[in-house]
């Protein structure tokens, strides 16, 4: 008899990182799609399905402006446990950190719905970093009856907590999955938005060296991205021709400080979100990434492109124990001296490096689904 999967997520990172399977998962017989989103971000994640083809069976449409960590989670916990009163999945799966993924696992639980957690094991065993995220996988892991981990280290971390060895796969991340796939289709078949961002870089950065930069952890909210802000406007000053390239995260959190301080400076270049081949190919394109993102410290490794991380730890070692990812932290003297090391003439090159995967992690995901009791 098919299984009836039921993908539950509603950020950015997880639709690209949930793509893969879903979309493996809907052309094999073994299982039954259910693509639920809870809609946690609205056009940030709507321009993720819109490039990966997927149109969700439900949308629960729950973000607000500026919305509270309670607020969300309670809107969350109360529409995922509707759903599941009317309709009975096999698996609820969910990917990563996000309060989607915690709230989403316990509404399942109470339903006695089995709970896969794609991208388990994940910690920086400090409950503040990230905030609120290494609380969130935390909890998504007690509840989970099948744990997908990226890698060996956080098959590991589970182990160490107790969760069942036989219940924890490493399978690699199913980013690299979404990014070979994006890579592909940027090489053969380029969607609009990447030939838009080329002919935008093309015509500001021309043949300029540029640093591509994300940032939006709410742990630097306040002083962390003052700092931030202060050390792109000190190194843009530096130089003209080196050119500052920052899609702005769209939580007003980031927005206000970013803008405020960032906008109006001749080599600096405030954008909107850009569609996923569209930042694949700036990644391709960039001399390194600022960023305090996960899923571009798991990407960049694989393109060969240098990292600085702006944070103080990680719960991703493995790309800097590779020598492809530094963590630079959030001061601005820190910042400046770093990103100057990787500009001067006499930088070295990174090492490319894949520690996340070999892009065949979705496939392993549903074998084991196919097979789990
Ligand atoms: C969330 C996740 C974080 C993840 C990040 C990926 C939580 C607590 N945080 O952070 O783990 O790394 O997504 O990007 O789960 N907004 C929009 N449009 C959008 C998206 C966001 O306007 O498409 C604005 C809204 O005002 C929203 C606010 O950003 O209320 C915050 O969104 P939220 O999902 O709560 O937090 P993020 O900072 O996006
Ligand atoms: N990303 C994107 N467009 C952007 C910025 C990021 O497609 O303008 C992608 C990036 O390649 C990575 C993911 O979004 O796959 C990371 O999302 P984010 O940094 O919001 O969340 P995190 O990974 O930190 O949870």
């Amino acid at each position: 008899m098919k299984k009836t999967l039921c993908f539950v997520f509603g950020t950015r990172p997880e639709a690209i990182k949930l793509a893969p399977a879903i979309l493996k998962a809907r052309d094999d017989e073994r299982f039954n799609v259910r693509v639920v989103v809870t809609g946690q971000h609205r056009e940030m994640l709507d321009q993720m399905l819109s490039f990966f083809g997927i149109k969700p069976d439900v949308d629960l449409a729950l973000m607000r402006p500026n919305q509270s960590l309670a607020g969300l989670t309670s809107r969350i916990i109360t529409g995922i446990d509707e759903l599941l009163q009317s309709e009975k999945p096999d698996w609820v799966l969910v990917q990563g950190d996000t309060t989607t993924v915690w709230a989403a696992a316990v509404a399942a639980f109470f339903n006695r719905v089995a709970v896969g957690h794609v991208e388990a094991g994940l910690r920086t065993d400090d409950k503040y970093q990230p905030f609120p995220e290494e609380i969130n996988r935390r909890i998504a892991g007690q509840i989970a009856d099948i744990h997908f981990a990226p890698t060996d280290w956080a098959r590991d971390n589970l182990v160490r907590e107790q969760i069942p060895a036989e219940r924890v796969s490493v399978t690699g991340n199913t980013v690299i999955d979404a990014l070979h796939w994006t890579v592909a289709r940027n090489k053969e078949n380029p969607p609009q938005e990447t030939k838009a961002i080329q002919d935008w870089l093309q015509a500001h950065v021309g043949a300029d060296p540029f640093v591509l930069i994300t940032g939006h952890r709410r742990e630097s909210f306040g002083a962390g991205f003052q700092n931030i802000c202060a050390s792109i406007q000190q190194l843009a000053a530096d130089d003209p021709k080196t050119h500052w390239v920052y899609p702005v995260h769209l939580n007003p959190n980031v927005q206000q400080p970013v803008k405020q301080m960032l906008a109006n400076l001749p080599n600096v270049h405030l954008l909107d979100p850009q569609s996923y081949p569209a930042f694949v190919a700036m990644m391709h394109a960039c001399k390194f990434i600022l960023t305090d993102s996960g899923g571009v410290q798991e990407e960049a490794p694989s393109l060969g492109k240098p990292v600085l991380v702006m944070r103080s730890t990680t719960e991703r070692p493995e790309g800097v124990q590779a020598g492809a990812v530094k963590l630079v932290g959030t001061k601005q003297e820190d910042i400046v001296r770093e990103c100057r090391a990787m500009l001067s003439p006499n930088a070295k090159a990174w090492p490319q490096a894949s520690p996340y995967g070999d892009g065949r992690a979705s496939e392993r995901i549903l074998d084991l689904l196919a097979e789990a009791k």
